[in-house]
């Protein structure tokens, strides 16, 4: 079937999360995340991701605001970081305004000049994704932002991905689901979405029950990647 939604993740996809380091690590308060910015950044996204993932299996809910300080309290700490309440607050700031990559307003307007139905289907809390979305600009760009707090659980869970499905009332198969994540864009393979796995860093494809059906090194080929999909009218 012909992909007539296309659904992105949105932090490591549309949002760069490595940006908030790296942003504080320039600035002269913060100049001593100069040597560590990166493992900082590292750390927080592994660790705010494992503990999402703990959660989902624990069945111990909380919102993704919660697991990002509780993921960055660690990473502060594994750097020796931790004493500094300035830094912290710092970093936490910054989240709330990452920069987007630079190729994503336009392929979200060459998506909507095409017809497509665009929109952020998220860990993110609510407040958190408009945020980020209102600082990018890319608001008008989106036809929703629906965020898993709708539904309690984090991705892979299988209650996220049906979020699309009931917003949009389409099947599976006409939905074109993105993330920079492999295990989501595998979660959501095994859901029946097709998918591309923005693979930035070129990394091997994650060894689990389902595959990516497409590999990308950036968003910019999305919209051809969706046309090629659809049939000529
Ligand atoms: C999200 C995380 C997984 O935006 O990147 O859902």
């Amino acid at each position: 079937m012909a992909v007539t939604t296309c659904i992105f993740d949105a932090y490591g996809t549309l949002f760069d999360v490595a940006s908030a380091a790296r942003q504080a690590a320039e600035e002269p308060d913060d100049a001593i995340l100069k040597d560590h910015w990166q493992k900082v950044a590292n750390d927080w996204r592994l660790k705010q991701l494992q503990y999402t993932w703990l959660r989902a299996i624990t069945q111990e809910h909380t919102d993704f605001w919660t697991v990002t300080q509780n993921g960055l309290d660690w990473a502060l700490e594994a750097s020796g970081l931790h004493g500094d309440q300035r830094l912290r607050t710092r970093l936490l700031q910054l989240y709330w305004e990452l920069s987007a990559y630079p190729e994503v307003p336009d392929m979200l307007h060459e998506l909507k000049a095409a017809g497509l139905k665009t929109a952020i289907l998220s860990n993110g809390a609510p407040d958190m994704l408009k945020g980020a979305v209102q600082s990018a600009g890319i608001g008008p760009l989106l036809d929703d932002c629906l965020s898993v707090e709708e539904v309690g659980v984090f991705k892979p869970d299988a209650r996220v991905y049906q979020m699309v499905l009931d917003r949009f009332d389409c099947a599976a198969d006409e939905v074109l689901f993105v993330s920079s994540n492999g295990w989501d864009a595998a979660g959501a393979s095994g859901f029946g979405f097709v998918t591309a796995w923005v693979n930035r860093a070129n990394e091997p494809v994650d060894h689990l029950p389902h595959r990516p059906h497409h590999i990308l090194r950036d968003l910019t080929k999305i919209p051809t990647f969706c046309a090629a999909e659809r049939p000529v009218t």
